[in-house]
């Protein structure tokens, strides 16, 4: 991911969010009932509140993410008023964590002196444990599992099609069975580890793209905004056509019967609540600015995955990215404003630990 620009627009998509606030409610008051310690009827020395946020990325979603959280969390009267937090960033080593910590610095929901907040920032990754045994009251992750945990995927690869990830129309039924069996093994491990980790009676809240709705940018043939793109440029001369054959993003978008059927195999997790959410994304830019930002959000996420699997030079990604912005704009404009928001849909799963 391009760490500074994903903090420059990733506020394209944070409307996602919106899924999640009754669920953390709800989460957060049966929390409060079930550990009297967190309580506001318990006020010497009261346990900390542990929340974790799992692929949290460089910055700017995370710290609005934490303080929605931290501020349901004051206004929860069942909490003690001085209930303390402690707020476990998660993210690969490779996260820009410096920018993590300056916004969490600069955010008084974490860091002024009434906030009673101890974040920690920790280099792992999310389909191993992150946190000891039964010590998480709160998990999250937002915007992330869609990610698989890495480029081999047993019996398949999207090698020599000209399509960038397996949820495009065009990509062979066995090549998708494959990504999505590897998808349903991931999302397992991701929740045999959360269940470790959690409390008795503790809760998951889990974001990520897929779920049951559309998912815009569609080329004449379903083809993806990527796909679209790399096509495009390719037309035009100024990369070779075994760049589409080879580039692939590595993720998958599980429907809610995938995400429910996997779920429902992990043993001690309840599920609360399976949903879908669609957005359209960029809704909160200006018209003028939006297809720049939605090309921008998308490039922040993608380039690294374009990059190591075309080997592309820095002048090829530069004309891939011209044209995506170019795409972006034919895509939104009418009449010489953007009208036409892309539509993003996401799959929000909240469990709880059995007790
Ligand atoms: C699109 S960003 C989402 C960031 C933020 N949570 C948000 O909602 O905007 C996805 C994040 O997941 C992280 N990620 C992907 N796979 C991961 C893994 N296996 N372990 C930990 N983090 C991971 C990426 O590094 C990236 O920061």
């Amino acid at each position: 991911m391009n760490n500074p620009l994903y903090n420059a627009v990733s506020h394209a998509q944070l409307q996602a969010y919106s899924i999640t606030r009754n669920a953390i409610r709800s989460a957060l008051e049966r929390l409060a009932d079930k550990y009297p310690k967190l309580s506001r009827r318990y006020t010497n020395d009261p346990t900390p509140l542990r929340v974790q946020d799992l692929g949290c990325g460089p910055g700017s979603t995370a710290i609005t993410f934490g303080e929605n959280v931290l501020g349901q969390i004051r206004r929860e009267l069942k909490f003690g008023k001085q209930l303390p937090v402690r707020w476990n960033f998660v993210d690969l080593p490779s996260n820009d964590w410096s920018s993590l910590l300056q916004m969490v610095s600069e955010s008084d929901a974490f860091s002024s002196s009434e906030a009673n907040v101890y974040s920690y920032a920790h280099g792992a990754d999310f389909y191993g444990s992150c946190s000891p045994p039964e010590s998480v009251h709160l998990s999250a992750s937002m915007i992330a599992l869609h990610w698989l945990s890495g480029t081999e995927v047993p019996g398949a690869s999207l090698a020599g099609l000209d399509r960038v990830h397996p949820n495009e129309p065009g990509v062979p039924a066995e090549t998708r069975a494959a990504f999505a069996n590897k998808a349903h093994a991931d999302l397992s491990q991701f929740l045999q580890k959360r269940k470790q980790e959690l409390v008795p009676g503790g809760e998951g809240i889990y974001v990520m793209v897929g779920g049951n709705g559309p998912n815009d940018w569609r080329d004449k043939d379903g083809a993806s905004l990527f796909t679209h793109a790399l096509r495009k440029t390719i037309n035009k001369g100024l990369i070779p056509a075994s760049v589409l054959e080879d580039a692939q993003i590595n993720y998958y978008l599980r429907t809610e019967e995938e995400i429910r059927r996997t779920a429902s195999e992990v043993e001690g997790l309840d599920i609360l609540d399976i949903k879908s959410y669609t957005i359209h994304t960029g809704v909160n830019v200006p018209d003028q600015d939006a297809a720049q930002v939605c090309a921008d959000l998308a490039w922040s996420v993608h380039v690294n995955s374009l990059r190591d699997s075309t080997g592309c030079s820095e002048a090829e990604l530069d004309a891939i990215y011209e044209e995506l912005v170019s795409v972006c704009k034919r895509y939104g404009f009418f009449l010489s404003t953007f009208t036409r928001r892309p539509k993003a849909t996401f799959a929000m799963l909240a469990v709880r630990k059995h007790d």
